[in-house]
C-alpha cells in the first residue's frame, strides 16, 4: 500500500500544484484588475448554505487536487482585490507579497527565540525603527510585530500599566481602580483591552467627540479630574490616527500636552492611518504622533500586506520589555536583559509567524514611494467621492473625509436608516459591489473604505447610482 504521509512530502506534486497554482492566482489578479462589469465583489451567500456546502465537501470520501480545492475557495469567497470591494479595511495584497508569504509557510520561522527567526527577528528591527523615523521619532525608538492590532493595542497599554503600577508581578492591591481615557470613537479592540486587564466597564473612559468625530480635548481635563475623584488612577490617554468607523484623527499635539501635564502614558492607535506620515501631503494628519509613549500602525491595513502584521513602536526602546516580563527557561537564558532578537520577550505569541518578510519584501521591491502613492491615491480618490456625494441632492455626506474612510447616506425616505440599511443589504445580496455600514450619532449610514488603488471615480459614481437604483425598488415594495 502506498505511504500516503511520503507522497504527501514529495515534491513534485509540489512543483507541478505550485506552477498551477501561480496560474490561478494570476488569472484571478488579471480578472479583479480588469474591469468586467459582470464580476462579484462578494459572492454572498448565507452563513446556513455555506456550511451545508462545506459540510457536504468535507465528508466526500475521494481526495481532492488542491487545485480545484483552492478554485472553489476563491470562487466562493469575497475578493478584495476587486475594484467595486469598497467594504472594510482590508487591503488587496500586493501581489510580490503572496509570494514572499508562501516563503514564510515554507520556512516557518518560530520566531520566539532568535535561532528560530534570525532573519525574521532582525526584519522586525529594522522594519519597526524605520517606521518609527518615519513618524517622527528619535533614534531611541524601537518595537516589534504581532498579530494584529487588536493584540498590539493590548500590548501597548500593558507597557502603559506596567509603568506605572506593578500589578504584572503583585496583581490588584487595595481595591486599586485603572482606567484609560479614549474618544468614544475608538476601535473597540481598546475597550476589550482594558476589560482583559481588569479595568471594568468603568476603567474605560469614553470622551466625546466633535462633529468631525476627533476627541474632544479640551474635555479631557474635566474628565481627568472627574476620574481622580472617583478614585481611578488614568494609566494611558490614547489618541485615534484614526478612528475605525469614520478615519477621524484626533489632535494628537493636544492629547500630548495633555499627557505631558500630568505624565500619563500617551498611546496612539494608528492601525488604520499613521501611514500617512509616508506622504507630505497628509503627514500634519499625525503632527504629535512623535510624542507618544507607544504607537501601533497595521501593516496590513495601509500597508498593503496579508493579515496579520502589526508595528508596536515605542518612543523608549526599552519599554518594549515592560509588557511581559516572565522566566522561560526553555527559550532564553536571562528573562532581564533587553535582547532585541530573542522576540518572544516581547510579544504576546511565542510561536509567530514571520510576517515582517512581506513588510520587507514591498520596501525592496518598491521603498518607502509605494506607500506614499497608496495614501495619496486612496486618500485622494476619498476626496474626490466626497464632492461627487455633495453635488448629488439625495445624498448627504456624515463629515469631510480625512482619510479614505468615506460616509454618507441617502435621503428618499422617512425612516433614513431602514432606507439605507435595507439598501446596502440589497448591495450585499447582489455582490457586485461590497460596501457596509456604521452608525453615527444614532443614525445609520453607508461605509466605503477606499482600500483598493486602483478603484476609479468610474466604480463610485456607478455606486451612487446602484444606491439610487435600490432605493427606487425598494421604495416601490412598500
Ligand atoms: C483604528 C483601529 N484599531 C485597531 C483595529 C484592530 O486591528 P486588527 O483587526 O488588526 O486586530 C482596527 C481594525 O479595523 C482599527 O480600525
Amino acid at each position: 500500500m502506498e505511504n500516503i504521509l511520503d507522497k504527501a512530502y514529495a515534491t513534485e506534486d509540489f512543483r507541478r500544484q505550485g506552477h498551477a497554482l501561480i496560474d490561478l492566482m494570476a488569472d484571478y489578479l488579471a480578472q479583479a484588475t480588469s474591469d468586467s462589469k459582470e464580476v462579484q465583489a462578494i459572492p454572498w451567500q448565507s452563513p446556513e448554505k455555506q456550511l451545508d456546502y462545506w459540510q457536504k465537501d468535507f465528508s466526500k470520501v475521494d481526495t481532492i487536487d488542491p487545485l480545484d480545492l483552492f478554485r472553489d475557495v476563491i470562487d466562493r469567497s469575497i475578493q478584495v482585490h476587486r475594484k467595486r470591494y469598497l467594504g472594510h479595511q482590508t487591503t488587496p495584497t500586493l501581489p510580490v507579497t503572496v509570494l514572499s508569504a508562501a516563503v514564510t509557510a515554507l520556512l516557518n520561522q518560530g520566531m520566539g527565540v532568535y535561532e528560530m527567526g534570525m532573519v525574521g527577528n532582525t526584519f522586525e528591527k529594522l522594519l519597526t525603527e524605520h517606521l518609527a523615523q518615519k513618524l517622527g521619532f528619535s533614534g531611541e525608538a524601537s518595537g516589534f510585530i504581532t498579530s494584529g492590532g487588536s493584540l498590539g493595542n493590548l500590548t501597548a497599554l500593558l507597557a502603559a500599566r506596567a509603568a506605572c503600577t506593578g500589578i504584572w508581578h503583585n496583581g490588584y492591591v487595595n481595591e486599586q481602580k485603572l482606567a484609560v481615557l479614549v474618544s468614544e470613537e475608538a476601535h473597540y479592540c481598546i475597550d476589550r483591552s482594558a476589560r482583559i486587564m481588569g479595568f471594568g466597564a468603568a476603567g474605560i473612559i469614553k470622551v466625546p467627540v466633535n462633529d468631525k468625530f476627533q476627541m474632544r480635548t479640551e474635555l479631557l481635563e474635566s474628565y481627568y479630574q472627574q476620574a481622580i475623584t472617583d478614585g481611578k488612577q488614568v494609566i494611558s490617554v490614547i489618541g485615534c490616527a484614526g478612528s475605525t468607523s469614520t478615519g477621524s484623527y484626533d489632535d494628537l499635539e493636544a492629547i500630548a500636552a495633555f499627557s505631558q501635564k500630568y505624565n500619563i502614558w500617551f498611546h496612539v492607535d494608528g492601525a488604520h492611518g499613521a501611514p500617512a506620515a509616508f506622504s507630505p501631503k497628509y503627514q500634519h494628519l499625525v503632527k504629535g504622533i512623535e510624542k507618544a509613549n507607544s504607537v501601533v500602525v497595521d501593516y496590513h491595513k495601509m500597508m498593503m500586506t496579508p493579515s496579520l502584521s502589526t508595528a508596536v513602536l515605542f518612543k523608549n526602546g526599552s519599554d518594549a520589555y515592560r509588557s511581559f516580563s516572565q522566566r522561560a527557561q526553555y527559550l532564553w537564558t536571562d528573562q532581564d536583559t533587553e535582547e532585541w532578537y530573542n522576540g518572544g520577550k516581547r510579544t504576546f505569541e511565542c510561536t509567530k509567524a514571520m510576517s515582517a518578510l512581506n513588510v520587507y519584501t514591498i520596501f525592496r521591491t518598491y521603498g518607502d514611494d509605494v506607500f506614499r502613492e497608496n495614501i495619496e491615491r486612496l486618500y485622494g480618490l476619498a476626496e474626490k467621492f466626497a464632492e461627487l456625494i455633495k453635488s448629488k441632492k439625495n445624498f448627504e455626506l456624515a463629515y469631510e473625509p480625512q482619510c479614505n474612510i468615506v460616509c454618507f447616506r441617502l435621503r428618499t425616505a422617512s425612516d433614513v436608516s431602514k432606507l439605507n440599511l435595507a439598501i446596502r443589504n440589497q448591495l450585499l445580496e447582489d455582490g457586485r459591489f461590497y460596501i457596509v455600514q456604521t452608525v453615527l450619532n444614532g443614525d445609520l449610514y453607508l461605509r466605503v473604505s477606499l482600500m483598493n488603488p486602483l478603484s476609479t471615480e468610474e466604480e463610485l459614481i456607478e455606486l451612487l447610482q446602484a444606491v439610487e437604483e435600490k432605493a427606487v425598488i425598494l421604495t416601490s415594495k412598500v
